[in-house]
């Protein structure tokens, strides 16, 4: 069976202010299958973000393969890789990242890069619709309480027809009564939508409802634990 991500032999180093360089990722192989949901849990510190930021191409490796859908992501240009996140990827940020000026179907509409107008106003409004913003089309994000923003992120994030998601810590920053919610939301669209699933947690609650729960330590080589002081 085809992956949906493909991951091999991945490495992942950052020049450190100090010098030198940290190196943050060593990952053999790591795969999702096609509308597989998958959570990712590890330290702070760990190389989660990280791993978020390469798959979706905000990032280069400096060695390694990422497939996804078939497609080999490293070697594009970074035209390439951002059209590529357009067409391919939604990512949800656990600040949500709304555009402050914009309405909530405005800052959905962001999320689509193709299609009409028309077209583009239909599916952002049924998806507000779907996360339970029906009448809330019209609020700007500082006029919506943080639960509804980020649900209105979760709409973005879904409006292209991803086929794979990416969520951030998405209940960070969500009080915790809606954090559950939350999470189911997007747990359910994406099962709608035929959208493979990859979301960090530290909910061990939360993480253990997925179809599988990936500890960054077993599948990076890497060994972040905290040097003992003995
Ligand atoms: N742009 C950067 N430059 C230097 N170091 C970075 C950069 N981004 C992340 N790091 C370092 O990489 C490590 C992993 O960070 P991150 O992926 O954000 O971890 P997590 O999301 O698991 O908490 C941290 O030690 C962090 O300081
Ligand atoms: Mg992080």
């Amino acid at each position: 069976m085809t992956k949906l991500l493909d991951i091999n032999q991945l490495k992942k180093s950052f020049r450190q202010p100090e010098g030198g360089r940290l190196v943050v990722l060593d990952i053999p192989e790591f795969q999702i299958d096609k509308g597989e949901q998958v959570a990712l849990i590890g330290q702070s510190g760990g190389g989660k973000t990280t791993l978020l930021h390469l798959i979706a191409g905000l990032l280069s490796p400096d060695q390694g393969s990422i497939r996804i859908a078939g497609h080999e992501i490293t070697g594009l240009s970074e035209q390439g890789r951002d059209r590529f996140r357009a067409e391919t990827i939604g990512y949800v940020f656990q600040t949500f990242n709304l555009l402050p000026a914009f309405t909530a179907i405005e800052n959905v509409r962001l999320g689509m890069a193709f299609g009409s107008g028309k077209h583009q106003n239909a599916r952002a409004a049924d998806l507000l619709d779907r996360v339970g913003l029906k009448d809330r089309f019209n609020y700007r994000p500082s006029q919506l309480s943080v639960g509804q923003q980020q649900r209105v992120a979760i709409a973005r994030s879904l409006a292209g027809r991803p086929q794979l998601l990416l969520a951030d810590e998405p209940t960070a920053n969500v009080d915790p009564s809606s954090a559950d919610s939350v999470l189911l939301l997007i747990r359910d669209t994406c099962r709608e939508e035929d959208v493979s699933l990859l979301t960090v947690t530290h909910d061990m609650q939360i993480a253990s409802s997925f179809d599988r729960i990936e500890k960054l330590d077993e599948i990076n080589q890497v060994d972040h634990t905290p040097a003992s002081s003995a």
